[in-house]
């Protein structure tokens, strides 16, 4: 399987995400989760993750606190979106697991140099404070990470959280600017791919008719977060952003996109966060990301449900 770290802010759409690799051994190892603050404060994301992974049966799971706050900007949460929890739709009860002591960053470098070099992938699903900071302080692992695969950004969809930024990276945009500019291979999931795969009452019921607790807990969740979507898109479901990270791990046919160039902008206050893909190649600059366009929403419901159903 491929080793992985986590690195998150649940968030409702992160939760399921875990529970998507962590229903899926096969393909993936998950050496640790790495909470950052995003969607709610750190605070809350870091417990959040410890909740996700005993309602999977995996209170093994490593789960490391990181950056309380953005690079500079001051912190910027969503809870609008989220919940004053950030899991709000289902009461979990308070994790027994620990928090791990050392710091996220530090277990971020840590790891990148204990494993062999191009075998740790990185799937960032909220802001990117955590790697931009571990690749900062050591710029030795940057050359020693496999893949980045995050979900932010946007190129067709423009933005969900300014005109013209999604959030992770209107959250910390000069820390998108510094994995964005790290050369390390990325693929990235913007909003013009999480916006194809929708949430539907059917969709939401096959996670419900699986008759588990994370079942149960999915569909409460979506069930929650499309209320906020539905009403701000006019659609029929809402975007289940942060699981497309890790469906791409284990179906990337199920994703398709073009490796172009995309940068961060990060002067100008009106499009501060933007990610300018340069998705017809009219820059000349060198192409630095795999950006995605294109999902089969049917077959990732059906992968999220086949892999939630085993846990
Ligand atoms: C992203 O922002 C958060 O609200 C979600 O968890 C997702 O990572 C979508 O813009
Ligand atoms: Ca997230």
């Amino acid at each position: 399987p491929r080793k992985i770290i986590i690195d998150t802010d649940p968030g409702q759409d992160d939760a399921v995400a875990i529970l998507l690799a962590l229903g899926s051994p096969a393909e993936i190892e998950v050496l640790g989760i790495t909470a950052v603050a995003g969607n709610v404060p750190l605070s809350r994301t870091q417990e959040n993750a410890r909740k996700v992974c005993e309602l999977a049966g995996r209170s093994d799971i490593r789960v490391f606190a990181g950056a309380d706050r953005p690079l500079l900007l001051p912190p910027r949460t969503a809870e609008n979106v989220h919940g004053k929890t950030g899991l709000d739709g289902i009461e979990l009860p308070a994790p027994s697991m620990p928090l791990q002591e050392q710091h996220a960053v530090d277990f971020i470098i840590e790891t990148l140099r204990a494993e062999a070099p191009g075998t740790v992938t990185l799937c960032p699903l909220g802001p990117l404070t955590n790697i931009a900071t571990a690749f900062r302080r050591a710029p030795d692992i940057v050359g020693r990470v496999q893949e980045i695969v995050l979900m932010g950004g946007a190129y067709f969809e423009v933005g969900n959280t300014s005109p013209t930024a999604e959030f992770n990276i209107l959250a910390d945009p000069h820390a998108a600017h510094v994995v964005f500019g790290a050369g390390v291979p990325l693929v990235v999931m913007p909003l013009d791919v999480t916006h194809k795969v929708l949430t539907s009452p059917a969709r939401n019921r096959a996670f419900r008719d699986l008759g588990t607790a994370p079942g149960e807990a999915v569909a409460a969740w979506t069930g929650f977060f499309e209320r906020w979507d539905m009403a701000k898109y006019g659609s029929e479901g809402a975007p289940l952003h942060d699981p497309c990270v890790i469906a791409y791990l284990i179906r990337p046919e199920l994703f398709s996109g073009r490796h172009i160039n995309v940068e961060i902008e990060i002067a100008s206050p009106l499009t501060m966060g933007m990610t300018v893909a340069d998705w017809w190649g009219i820059s000349g600059r060198a192409p630095n990301a795999m950006f995605m366009g294109q999902a089969d929403a049917d077959g990732y419901y059906d992968l999220l449900t086949q892999r939630i159903g085993t846990l």
